[in-house]
C-alpha cells in the first residue's frame, strides 16, 4: 500500500523564531497521529534549525527543501546542492509552479534536478499541473511529468513522489475539483509505478480536505498557506490519517 503523505510548503515565509515555534507546534501536534507521513519544507536557511527540532524524532515526520541546483557542486553563487540538503533532510520539492514561472524552470531543468536528487539519496517531490483547465489538461500534465522524469530509470519510480498542482489553484481561493484531480492523477499513474505516491496541491485547507482524501487516487496533499497555521495543518494531517485508513 502507498503511504499517505502531507507535505508542508512554507515557501518564503517565517523568520527564525516563527520557524522554531511552527516546527515545534507541528511536531507536537502530529506526534500521536499515525498512518500518515508528514514532511515539513521550510525555507532552506532554517533547515538545520528545524531538523534539530523534528529529528528528536518522530518516525513519520520528515524534512524537505523547496529546491536544489542540478549541479552537484561548483561555482554557483547563492545556490544549494542536493548533497548539502541531504546532510539534514530527506526530501526536496522540485518543479513547483512558482519556480517554473518566476525562475524559468523547464521540464529539462527539473529532470536534471530529479536525477541529482536521486543520485544523492533525496526523495524528490515533483510538481506538475496545467496552467488553465482545458480539454488538453490531462495530456498537458502527462507530458510535463514524462519530460520532468526524462532519463530516470523505471526502478527509481518507487523513490519519487509526485504532486498534481493545477496552477490556477495554487494560492487561489478554491481548489480544483476532486473529480478533475482524480481524473488527471489516474493518467499520471500510468507513467509511474504502483508504489509512487501522488498528492494533490492547491488551496487545500482543513475545511476542503475531506473531499480529496476520500478519493482512492489521491494519496495525500501538498499544503502551502495552511501549513503556516499549526492547528489547521495538524487537523489536515489528522483527517488524512483517519480517512486513508478507511479508503
Ligand atoms: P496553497 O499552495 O496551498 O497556498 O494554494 C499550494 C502549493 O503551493 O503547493
Amino acid at each position: 500500500m502507498r503511504r499517505p503523505l502531507v507535505v508542508a510548503n512554507w515557501k518564503m515565509n517565517t523568520n527564525l523564531s516563527d520557524a522554531i515555534v511552527l516546527a515545534t507546534a507541528i511536531r507536537d501536534g502530529v506526534e500521536n497521529i499515525s498512518g500518515v507521513e508528514v514532511v515539513i519544507c521550510p525555507p532552506a536557511i532554517w533547515l538545520v534549525e528545524v531538523s534539530q527540532i523534528i529529528h528528536k524524532e518522530i518516525g513519520h515526520l520528515g524534512l524537505g527543501a523547496q529546491n536544489i541546483h542540478y549541479m552537484p557542486d561548483g561555482s554557483y553563487t547563492g545556490e544549494i546542492s542536493a548533497g548539502m540538503v541531504r546532510d539534514v533532510a530527506k526530501y526536496v520539492i522540485l518543479g513547483h509552479s512558482e519556480r517554473r514561472k518566476n525562475f524559468a524552470e523547464t521540464n529539462d531543468i527539473i529532470a536534471r534536478k530529479t536525477a541529482v536528487a536521486l543520485d544523492t539519496g533525496l526523495i524528490p517531490i515533483i510538481c506538475v499541473g496545467e496552467e488553465k483547465k482545458s480539454q488538453n489538461s490531462v495530456s498537458e500534465v502527462v507530458t510535463q511529468l514524462k519530460e520532468s522524469l526524462f532519463g530516470i530509470n523505471k526502478n527509481e519510480l518507487d523513490q519519487i513522489i509526485v504532486a498534481y498542482e493545477p496552477v490556477r489553484a495554487v494560492g487561489a481561493e478554491e481548489p480544483a475539483t476532486p473529480e478533475h484531480s482524480a481524473r488527471v492523477i489516474d493518467q499520471l499513474r500510468e507513467v509511474l509505478s504502483i508504489q509512487t505516491p501522488i498528492l494533490y496541491g492547491g488551496a487545500i485547507n482543513a475545511g476542503n480536505i475531506y473531499s480529496f482524501v476520500q478519493r482512492p487516487e489521491i494519496d495525500g496533499v501538498l499544503v502551502g498557506r495552511d501549513s503556516l497555521n499549526a492547528p489547521g495543518f495538524i487537523k489536515i494531517c489528522r483527517i488524512v490519517s483517519e480517512y486513508k485508513r478507511m479508503v
